[in-house]
């Protein structure tokens, strides 16, 4: 890594290659408007299963793993990390297979009903015990959407509850499963992570890093700034920032870009998910830059993530530089246009090339 300074302000950095650890890119066209900007910034991506219907098998994750590759632009060099969805009906011999197949990164847990696309997810993780066993019996990690669905819960506090109810008695009982806690939101989650055992990680996307809840209601309703987990205090921003920048090995990114055309998040039920894709790392950089911790990004992006899933480094580099990237009003999801996390202000670094 390298880093060049002018009047003492960081204004250039080399790195390792990044690699984003939780992403959704959907399917059919919006899957091909999409792709290219995760191409540029990362040499790999892990690939949410959340599709309609869901990617429950390996046959379905290798299927939609050679769509993914299709959608790559000729001068890309980019590889999807598959993901299947978990079920009540997922079996162990799904799990052995997934071993077997060399394709499957880790198995994905959505409550029931927490967000998009989650339908299908499981209701009670307690009934996929032998699943869970046979997962760690080969090494698979499970990553988890970290939300109780208890509508008794106060919205804002179900990731707390979350580590209460499900995380600390499944870490008990499996302790050598691997658990990434996917884009944590709570000062609670940091320090649940931190004193955690070794085999418990957790990403942090941008969004959750950059605002705070009030950012769902400024002088109106937001629809774009909706996703889940919800936004949450300054507090709980300030602790994630503070994980991120610690150099603390577990800690790692994971953007949660998740497209939704324009449509369906302005709406009287809007959906889940923002979009970060198109200027995912330089939004990095920006935090990281202002936290003073620049230094700190490389161990994040490029090095944590790969170390956790026993996966080889990059190799390559890639250039950020100060200096405002203009962020469109509307971006084209292939579906309709979508709005781009940012819309129609400036992210302060921008990309400057990849090499190697
Ligand atoms: O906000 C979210 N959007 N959170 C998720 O967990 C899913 C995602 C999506 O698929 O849109
Ligand atoms: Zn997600």
């Amino acid at each position: 890594m390298h880093i060049d300074t002018k009047d003492g302000i960081p204004v250039r950095l080399v790195m390792t290659e990044a690699d984003d650890w939780h992403l959704h890119v959907r399917d059919g066209a919006l899957l091909g408007a999409v792709l290219p900007d995760t191409v540029r910034r990362f040499r790999r991506a892990i690939i949410m299963p959340n599709l309609e219907p869901p990617v429950t098998t390996v046959a379905a994750a290798r299927a939609y793993r050679e769509r993914i590759l299709a959608c790559v632009p000729r001068d890309g060099r980019f590889t999807p990390l598959m993901t299947l969805y978990l079920t009540a009906a997922t079996t162990v011999g799904d799990i052995e297979e997934a071993a077997d197949s060399g394709l499957i990164a880790a198995v994905k847990y959505y409550p029931a009903g927490a967000t998009t696309n989650s339908r299908q997810g499981v209701s009670d993780i307690r009934q996929c015990d032998a699943v869970l066993g046979a997962m760690e019996r080969f090494d698979i990690p499970l990553l988890m959407h970290g939300e109780v669905v208890d509508p008794a819960v106060d919205a804002f506090a179900r990731e707390e509850v979350f580590l209460e109810r499900v995380l600390t008695p499944l870490l008990g009982d499996f302790p050598r499963l691997r658990v990434v806690m996917e884009h944590i939101t709570t000062a609670a989650a940091v320090a649940f992570v931190r004193e955690g055992p070794r085999t418990l990680a957790a990403t942090l996307t941008a969004h959750h890093m950059l605002l705070n809840r009030n950012a769902l209601f400024e002088g109106g309703i937001r629809p774009h700034h909706y996703c889940r987990p919800l936004l949450q205090p300054e507090g709980d921003r300030r602790a994630l920032v503070a994980a991120a920048i610690s150099g603390h090995p577990r800690f790692f990114l994971g953007t949660d870009s998740a497209p939704h055309p324009r449509f369906a998040k302005e709406s009287a039920c809007g959906c889940a998910g923002i979009y970060t894709a198109h200027a995912a790392l330089e939004l990095y950089a920006e935090i990281f830059a202002d936290a003073g911790a620049l230094d700190r990004l490389e161990g994040f992006a490029s090095h944590f993530g790969a170390d956790f899933y026993g996966l080889p480094r990059n190799t390559g580099t890639v250039c950020l530089e100060r200096g405002p990237l203009q962020v469109p009003q509307t971006v084209s999801f292939g579906v309709g246009e979508g709005v781009p996390f940012r819309a129609g202000m400036t992210v302060d670094w921008h990309l400057a090339g990849t090499a190697g």
